[in-house]
């Protein structure tokens, strides 16, 4: 039975990491130095990271990887990619140089608007409240001017602001939707500290609007907040060739291969159990990409989720179809990124993977991660619909196995001769080294 603590955050860090130690650990010391091996030596930078979160105890690792070759309209980059997923950044790499011999990846900004609201509860007469919301909307917009200044000299600001009835939905529910453009930064932060202001200024004003009876006055603001739905914060990535060009190893019939391509969409496109599957192969691309570059992953995987449901149903988020002899496949999802603010100047990492991309504005990194999820896209398919998954994915797995059995070099080479002709599975593999031990 363990035991609750008072004032947990407050401790320093050894006193956490002792507590937890003895807390929960049968052999404490062994944690504690599992915990500090973690330490980065370079005590400034663990400082740094440290302080990103309350409680930190430690880092976790998860690799960084590249994916060179990326052919993007017109222009090679090399994509970082955050993942632990032991085949991800091998099939990017795959896909990357397939493209880049047939044209490679087309990427397109359709459009960059951001999304805000105020929930609010107002108990009265609708009409009232529309011609309440016409007089002070300049105002809404007057008393956030010291918060937008800067943001409308880079050419971003607050778009609109419109009142939105929502009582068919929910008793006396009304918002304010406001919509924003950001620039380079996700905008987060300035987002939700308009709203606050549009809050408060919603609040003053009822107070002294003659029309209000008293009920109407007092308006209840339930909460202001960004929406991470952006369905109008869009990119595009596509990639097309005649099929006769799509023949490779694995490719032998491109007629064939474009069929069962297509036809593996469609069934994404009509089927929820296999377009959440579909869907995660492109988050594989897109997550590492947003988490190389610190962007907010959760974000942008609560917004295209609910961008893939938009119909009512959830379906797939890339689409393919050969016409007049040429294959075309091409996904859009709604992106909100930054490449200023947040995490990018603060995480070394993080700024190095923007250096990688050239410092990329924040649409540009939009088509970045839009190419890298529909390269992983690709790579996916054209592997389930010629060999299987498994292959590919367990020979990139057959190196985590063997570190967890801890093999010597003399074990690996063995291993790895051996299962370039064999199935690699968990147990054959596991049977392998310990028969090799014997
Ligand atoms: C595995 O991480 C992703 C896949 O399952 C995606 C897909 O099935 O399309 C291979």
């Amino acid at each position: 039975m363990n035991n609750p603590i008072a004032g947990f955050s407050k401790l320093s860090k050894e006193q956490k990491i002792n507590w937890i130690a003895k807390e929960y650990f049968s052999s404490p010391n062994d944690a504690i130095e599992l915990i500090k091996n973690y330490w980065n030596s370079d005590e400034k930078l663990q400082k740094l990271h440290d302080e990103f979160i309350e409680n930190t105890i430690t880092n976790f690792y998860i690799p960084l990887g590249v994916a060179p070759n990326f052919l993007i309209n017109g222009k090679y980059s090399t994509i970082p990619m955050a993942i632990e997923e032991s085949s991800v950044v091998a099939a990017a790499s795959k896909s990357a140089k397939f493209w880049s011999e047939r044209g490679g990846f087309k990427a397109t900004v359709i459009d960059t608007e951001k999304i805000g609201q105020v929930h609010f509860i107002y108990r009265g007469d609708t009409s009232k409240l529309e011609l309440f919301f016409a007089q002070i909307k300049s105002k809404l917009f007057a008393n956030t001017e010291s918060m937008t200044k800067n943001m409308q000299k880079r050419g971003g600001g607050i778009l609109d602001i419109r009142l939105n009835d929502k009582t068919n939905l929910l008793e006396n529910y009304f918002q304010l939707h406001a919509t924003f453009e950001t620039k380079d930064s996700m905008g987060a932060n300035f987002i939700n500290s308009c709203l606050e202001q549009f809050a408060k200024t919603l609040k003053d004003e009822a107070q002294n609007y003659s029309l209000f009876s008293d009920e109407e006055k007092d308006i209840q603001v339930v909460m202001s907040i960004l929406s991470n739905y952006v369905p109008n914060c869009i990119v595009r990535a596509e990639v097309s060739c005649p099929v006769a060009n799509l023949k490779e190893k694995n490719i032998e019939n491109p007629e064939d291969f474009a069929q069962r391509f297509v036809q593996a969409v469609q069934i994404a496109e009509v089927e929820p159990f296999r377009a959440v599957t579909h869907n995660k192969g492109i988050m594989n691309g897109v997550d590492a990409v947003v988490l190389a570059t610190g962007n907010d992953f959760r974000a942008v995987e609560a917004g295209i989720h609910a961008y893939a449901a938009k119909s009512g149903q959830y379906t797939s988020l890339s689409h393919a179809k050969v016409e007049n002899g040429i294959f075309s496949f091409w996904l859009e999802i709604p992106l909100a990124l930054g490449t200023v603010g947040g995490l990018t100047s603060l995480h070394p990492l993080v700024k190095l993977s923007l250096e990688m991309l050239e410092n990329p504005s924040a649409k540009e990194l939009m088509e970045f991660v839009a190419v890298a999820g529909l390269a992983q896209n690709f790579a996916a398919l054209r592997s389930l619909t010629t060999t299987g998954i498994q292959e590919g994915h367990m020979k990139m797995h057959l190196n985590n196995i063997l570190n967890q059995y801890n093999t010597t070099d003399v074990e690996r080479l063995a291993t790895s001769r051996h299962f370039k002709s064999n199935a690699v599975t968990h147990s054959a593999v596991v049977e392998f080294i310990e028969n090799l031990r014997k």
